[in-house]
């Protein structure tokens, strides 16, 4: 049941977001209140690499081209665009067979960590971090249905997607809602995509009994960043509305050729004007917050990052460090750096339409999604009304605490803890959109 007034408060760091939801009759206003939010936005992120050399973490790097692959690093001087177009970049070669290939190294790490964990049961509602995944949710979904909106608005046909680095099938209730004609779910780890394959039967069971139509799915278990997908899709010809990597991407910014073999899948099958969309670590947000601690680890009670490489000149791929979070990921991740990440993408077909922190993000949506945020629970009531909250400590809801001083006509706000906002404003989501793709002499993509 909605309170008659709804207050929910957001606080990042030293900046604190406040919104207000005020319902009167059945029409509901948005407040939004945010002093002095520190964003670094991709533009943010260059000017400050122009200004601050000192602690520059993405200075652009000067790399022979015999070290090209091996040594690119952030921090030696030349322009993004020199560096990033000599890149060598596999466009036409065709990658690696569809066999398996012997899964090593990080993907190994990978595997065993994801297939260890436990599929979600009663016990999720006690996890510290519950209203945080609850928003993370919230993201994917508004991400997912505003891509699947705009393909709506210009085209009729059914709309086919690829859900790259589908985990346990975490989106398939947001693809459900979606009305899809065919998904395709891929990830590394084969318990994953059993669990996923699993709860798809199990849905599409239950669609049948009430007579509701459930997209058709596939379900293939691969290394995305190691071999060509399109390979084992049931039809390779088909062609793709959407692409989805959600919490994935950055697994593949180990080597180049990884992060090529990654970005090819994700593009290959897209139709021109089709989207690829995702979320993923603000390598921005990372660093920044790196340089700002002593030493190569920061976190709070919930995360906790510590980083593998050098402070000073972290390389392009291969920028590794492990993120903890409360039971959820722990094995290593990479640096995406997003110059290289939006050059690599162009050489795909891929042009950047959006890159927003979450926060942004949120703000910006916040109003269309407001029933979503309701109905999946996304903010925790402050003072509770058990007396207690997931949060361990008081100084966790210090911003909370502060607003009902403020406002002592409010019985009660919805919130995330600090920690919570401090992990959800590290993220950001993506969106590029494939252009027309034109054969030249050579027989070589060129995309127009
Ligand atoms: C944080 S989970 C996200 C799962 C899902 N996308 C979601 O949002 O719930 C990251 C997923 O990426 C998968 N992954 C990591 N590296 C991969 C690779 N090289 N190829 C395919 N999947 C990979 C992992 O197995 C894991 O399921």
């Amino acid at each position: 049941m909605l309170p008659a007034l709804g207050t929910l408060i957001r606080n990042s760091e030293n900046k604190a977001l406040e919104i207000l939801s005020v319902v009167t009759d059945s029409v509901r206003c948005f407040r939004i209140v945010m002093p002095t939010p520190r964003r670094e936005t991709m533009n943010e992120g260059k000017r400050r690499s122009q200004d601050d050399s000192e602690r520059r973490p993405y200075k652009i790097p000067k790399i022979s081209s015999e070290e090209k692959r091996k040594k690119a690093s952030f921090n030696t001087e030349q322009n993004t665009s020199n560096i990033l177009s000599s890149l060598s970049i596999n466009d036409n070669k065709e990658t690696k067979s569809s066999e398996t290939p012997v899964c090593n190294g990080n993907a190994v790490l990978v595997v065993k960590h994801y297939n260890s964990i436990l599929s979600e049961s009663g016990s999720r509602h006690k996890s510290r971090i519950f209203y945080m995944r609850n928003f993370n949710n919230w993201i994917k979904s508004i991400l997912i249905n505003t891509y699947l909106t705009r393909i709506r608005s210009k085209y009729v046909h059914p709309i086919n997607a690829l859900d790259i680095c589908c985990g346990k099938g975490g989106d398939l209730f947001k693809w459900k809602t979606g009305y899809m004609k065919k998904l395709i779910f891929v990830d590394l780890a084969d318990v994953s995509v059993r669990e996923c394959q699993n709860r798809y039967e199990n849905i599409l069971r239950k669609c049948s009994w009430n007579k509701e139509h459930l997209f058709a799915a596939e379900f293939i278990t691969a290394d995305c960043t190691k071999e060509q997908i399109r390979k084992k899709f049931k039809d390779p010809s088909i062609s793709l509305d959407m692409v989805s990597c959600q919490f994935a991407f950055h697994y593949c910014f180990e080597s180049l050729e990884q992060a090529e073999c990654m970005m090819k899948n994700a593009s290959e099958c897209l139709k021109p004007e089709g989207y690829f969309i995702g979320t993923i670590p603000n390598a921005y947000e990372l660093v920044s917050r790196w340089h700002r601690c002593d030493g190569n680890t920061f976190g709070n009670d919930i995360y906790n990052v510590e980083f593998l490489c050098d402070k000073t000149n972290p390389p392009l791929f291969g920028a590794k460090y492990y993120f903890q979070l409360e039971g959820v990921v722990n094995c290593p991740e990479f640096l995406v750096y997003l110059p290289v990440f939006i050059k690599l993408a162009s050489k795909f077909g891929l042009e950047l339409i959006m890159f927003e922190r979450f926060d942004k993000f949120y703000e910006d949506k916040m109003v269309d999604g407001v029933n979503l945020l309701r109905k999946i629970n996304v903010f925790e009531c402050y003072p509770p009304w058990n007396g207690r909250t997931l949060g361990k400590a008081e100084k966790d809801y210090e911003h909370a605490k502060k607003y009902m001083q403020t406002h002592p006509n409010c019985r009660d706000i919805g919130t995330l803890s600090q920690p919570e906002w401090e992990v959800v404003s590290l993220y950001a989501v993506f969106a590029f959109q494939k252009k027309k793709t034109k054969w030249n002499n050579e027989g070589k993509p060129e995309y127009v």
